[in-house]
C-alpha cells in the first residue's frame, strides 16, 4: 500500500493490509489472515541497524510475553527471519490516545478521566509483576475498538522487581518531555515515580492538549514556574480545580513525595470524576474535537462515570482485535461480536476520506490526511509551495512521498512523510510522523491543510457505507 515501503512479507497467509505506524526501530503493520480473517499488527523490528538492538528485542519479547491485562495490548508471539523481527500484536482499531487529542484544546474532561483511570490500571497492573515501561506518552497508547486504553511498545521496558527485591535503575531513557526530573539529576532513580510522572504529563496532554515543557530542568522556564506553582499560566489554567489539585502530586519533582498508585486511586478526582454543567461541550455525550476540526461521538457516550477499574476481559486471545470479515458481491462487511456503531465502518466516518477508501484501508482510522481534487503533481507542487511558506524543509523522497522536516518551537527535530494515494481519480495526501513530538506535528499539519484550503476535497460520499 505504501509506495516505499519495505519488501512485503508472505507470514503463513498473512496479508500485509497496510502500514499502521513507523518509528526508529521499524514499521508496524495490520496483518489479515487470509483463513480465519483475524487482523493482528505486526512490529517490524530490523535488528541489523545497532548491534546492541537484537539484545533490546529480546528483552522486549521476554517482557512483553509476560503481561496480560485488558489495558496492555496483547502479545501474541514473535518470530525471525534473519536480522528481522517479527512481533506479532493486538491490533487496536481505535488508533493512537494520541490523535485523540485536539492541540491546544485536549479532549473532554469525561474522556481524560476514563483514560487516566484505564493509563493507571495498566500501569498499577506492570508494577505489581516488577516491570516499568519507561516510555509513557501518547504515542505509546492505543485504543481498542469500545475506546479501552491499550498501553505497547516495552522496548524500553525493563525489570525494577524480582522475587520481592528492588533495584534501583540508572538508564537514562524515555521521552524528554515525558521523564522525571530525578533522571536528569540524579544518577540513579525509583522505577516506580518516574512511571507515575509520565502518567501525569500524559494527563496534562489529555486535558490541556500541549505539553507542560521541553524537560523538566530548572533551565526551562516553564518548569521553574511550575516549581514556583504559576498556575495561572498555560496549560495550567486551562485545568480545573480538581484535576489540577491531582497533577499537583504526580507532577511532585521530588520522587519520594509524589503520589502513589493507591494513593492517586483515593483522589478525589480520580474517584469522582467530573461533574459538569448540562449544556457544555463535554457534558452528556461524551465529544471529543478531531485534527480536522469536526466534533465526534466517543465511545463511552454513556451519562454516568464509571468508576470500577474492571474493564471487559480480553483474556481469550484477544478476541476483541478480530475482524471477521465476509466478501460478497464485491463488497466486503464486517461482523465483530461487538456493537456496529463502535466498528471503523460506522457513521462517524461518513464524509470524512476514508469513506471512499477499499474496505481495508478503512480499517485504518487516521485523522492527518485528506484528499485534493486536483492532480498528484499538482498536489504535490501546492504541498511543497505550503511546506517553503512554513519555512519547512520539503525532500521528494520517492516519486509517491515527500519527506518534510523542522524544528519544532522547542527547536527539537520534527521530521514527517507525505505519501501521495492515487486512488478512485483522487489524490490522498496522507501524513505520518516519523520523528519528534506528535502534537507538534498535528499543528504543523493543520497549518499545511490550511494552506491548501483551496484543492482540498470536500466531496461527501454518498454510496451507503455497511
Ligand atoms: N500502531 C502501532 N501498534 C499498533 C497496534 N497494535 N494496533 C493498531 N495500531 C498500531
Amino acid at each position: 500500500m505504501t509506495v516505499c515501503s519495505m519488501a512485503v512479507p508472505f507470514v503463513q497467509d498473512w496479508d500485509l493490509v497496510q502500514t499502521l505506524g513507523e518509528g526508529a526501530y521499524g514499521e508496524v503493520r495490520l496483518l489479515v489472515n487470509r483463513q480465519t480473517e483475524e487482523a493482528v499488527a505486526v512490529k517490524v523490528i530490523d535488528t541489523s541497524q545497532a548491534k546492541e538492538c537484537a539484545e533490546n528485542v529480546k528483552k522486549e519479547v521476554c517482557v512483553h510475553k509476560m503481561l496480560n491485562h485488558q489495558n496492555i495490548v496483547r502479545f501474541f508471539g514473535h518470530r525471525k527471519e534473519g536480522p528481522t523481527v517479527y512481533l506479532f500484536l493486538e491490533y487496536c482499531t481505535g488508533g493512537e490516545l494520541f490523535d485523540r487529542i485536539e492541540p491546544d484544546v485536549g479532549m473532554t474532561a469525561k474522556d481524560a478521566h476514563r483514560f487516566f483511570q484505564q493509563l493507571v490500571a495498566a500501569v498499577e497492573y506492570l508494577h505489581s509483576m516488577g516491570i516499568t515501561h519507561r516510555d509513557i506518552k501518547p504515542e505509546n497508547i492505543l485504543l481498542d475498538d469500545k475506546d479501552n486504553l491499550k498501553l505497547t511498545d516495552f522496548g524500553l521496558a525493563t525489570m525494577f522487581r524480582f522475587k520481592g527485591r528492588e533495584r534501583p535503575l540508572n538508564r537514562l531513557c524515555g521521552t524528554l518531555p515525558y521523564v522525571a526530573p530525578e533522571l536528569l539529576s540524579q544518577t540513579e532513580y525509583k522505577a516506580q515515580p518516574a512511571d507515575i510522572w509520565a502518567c501525569g504529563i500524559v494527563l496534562t496532554a489529555m486535558l490541556a492538549g500541549e505539553l507542560p515543557w521541553d524537560q523538566p530542568s530548572e533551565i526551562c522556564q516553564e518548569y521553574s514556574d511550575w516549581l514556583q506553582k504559576k498556575t495561572y499560566l498555560p496549560p495550567w489554567k486551562k485545568i480545573q480545580p480538581m484535576p489540577l489539585c491531582l497533577l499537583s502530586k504526580l507532577l511532585l519533582a521530588k520522587p519520594e513525595a509524589r503520589i502513589t498508585i493507591a494513593d492517586i486511586q483515593k483522589d478525589r478526582w480520580y474517584t469522582q470524576g467530573v461533574k459538569q454543567p448540562s449544556g457544555s461541550l463535554s457534558s452528556g455525550a461524551s465529544k471529543h474535537l478531531r485534527a480536522d476540526g469536526a466534533v465526534i461521538s466517543g465511545a463511552n457516550s454513556d451519562d454516568k462515570m464509571q468508576f470500577s477499574s474492571s474493564q471487559p476481559d480480553l483474556a481469550a486471545g484477544g478476541r476483541e482485535a478480530t475482524l471477521l470479515i465476509s466478501q460478497m458481491d464485491g463488497q466486503v462487511s464486517f461482523s465483530q461480536p461487538t456493537k456496529p456503531e463502535h466498528m471503523l465502518l460506522g457513521s462517524q466516518l461518513l464524509g470524512t476520506p476514508g469513506a471512499s477508501q477499499t474496505p481495508w484501508q478503512r480499517l485504518v482510522r487516521r485523522l492527518t490526511r485528506f484528499f485534493t481534487t486536483v492532480s498528484a503533481d499538482a498536489s504535490l507542487a501546492s504541498l511543497k509551495d505550503a511546506c517553503e511558506g512554513l519555512a519547512l524543509r520539503y525532500k521528494l523522497t520517492c516519486t509517491k512521498q515527500v519527506t518534510v522536516s523542522t524544528l519544532d518551537k522547542r527547536n527539537n527535530k520534527l521530521i514527517f512523510k507525505v505519501h501521495l494515494l492515487e486512488m478512485n481519480h483522487r489524490v490522498l495526501l496522507d501524513f505520518r510522523l516519523s520523528k519528534g513530538d506528535g502534537l507538534e506535528f498535528k499543528r504543523l499539519f493543520l497549518k499545511i491543510k490550511q494552506k491548501l484550503c483551496d484543492i482540498i476535497s470536500t466531496q461527501k460520499v454518498s454510496h451507503p457505507v455497511i
